[in-house]
């Protein structure tokens, strides 16, 4: 795998969230191969229990780890709060997580508003990851249907507005803890008027760093974090990357389903 353009990679959320983490990894890693299992017919993991999630995971990595993937990641917040530990048990290859990106947040600013499922709220990993900032003044608050929201609005259109989800509040910094939330990023930082931070960029780097590559092109980035993020995605997957998922809309509605056989 050192080096390799032939390495494999596989990315697992439990819906379209981690195409984020995804764009963020194809920014740098030409010539790997990508897989990307988005379990939307099992959307949302966010208020699920931890039992259902790890059986979920485990199912979604089983089918990655068919394609022979030297390295998965998952780039599912609330999935890597319930189950990372345990599914690196289980599985050969390297796993990448997410981690909420409080740390670079808490490095420059104090007052820090952290959004994410509620199964990654009540998290024993976001507990220690919040311990480890005793400076700043973390408050977390956990929309229950946000996630799905945005999944709802980018594939079948619905109307999302964000103020029905998110409350007001006077915070410097806002740290997205969901990969669906990224591709609201730009609305979140207008609405809060606060810098927002996420954790794409961290994992992708680990994934290049297991990969033994090094990101190259900085200043032209393929993503720009808006609504039209979605759409940049979707361009940016075609023909680069493989999807495993069982879910209809991510092979009929977003992407033309790669011809190559998987
Ligand atoms: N994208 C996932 C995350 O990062 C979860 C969304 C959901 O299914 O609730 O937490």
């Amino acid at each position: 795998m050192a080096g390799s353009t032939r390495a494999k990679v596989g990315v697992f959320d439990s819906g379209i969230g981690g195409l984020n983490v995804l764009c963020e990894c194809l920014k740098a890693a030409h010539g790997v191969t990508f897989y990307y299992f988005g379990d939307n017919c099992n959307a949302p993991y966010g208020s699920k229990g931890k039992e259902e999630i790890g059986i979920l995971v485990e199912r979604g990595l089983h089918i990655l780890a068919r394609r022979r993937i030297d390295v998965a990641v998952l780039a599912c917040n609330t999935a890597s709060a319930v189950c990372l530990e345990s599914m690196r048990r289980k599985f050969p290859f390297p796993i990448v997580g997410m981690e909420p990106a409080i740390s670079p947040a808490a490095k420059k600013f104090r007052r820090i508003l952290v959004l994410c499922t509620p199964r990654t709220a009540e998290s024993e990993r976001l507990r220690r990851l919040i311990a480890r900032h005793p400076a700043a003044e973390i408050e977390v608050f956990a929309p229950k249907d946000l996630a799905w929201a945005i999944e709802k609005n980018l594939l079948e259109k619905e109307p999302l507005l964000l103020e029905d989800h998110l409350p007001r509040g006077g915070y410097d910094a806002v740290v997205l803890g969901c990969t669906h939330y990224s591709f609201f990023r730009d609305e979140i930082a207008a609405f809060y008027g606060a810098e927002v931070f996420d954790g794409g960029e961290g994992t992708a780097a680990r994934v290049l760093a297991l990969l033994r590559i090094g990101r190259s092109n900085h200043s032209q980035p393929l993503v720009t974090r808006s609504t039209q993020t979605f759409e940049k995605c979707k361009n940016q997957t075609k023909n680069r990357v493989i999807f495993v998922g069982p879910c209809k809309k991510m092979n009929e509605t977003i992407f033309i389903s790669n011809k190559r056989s998987i």
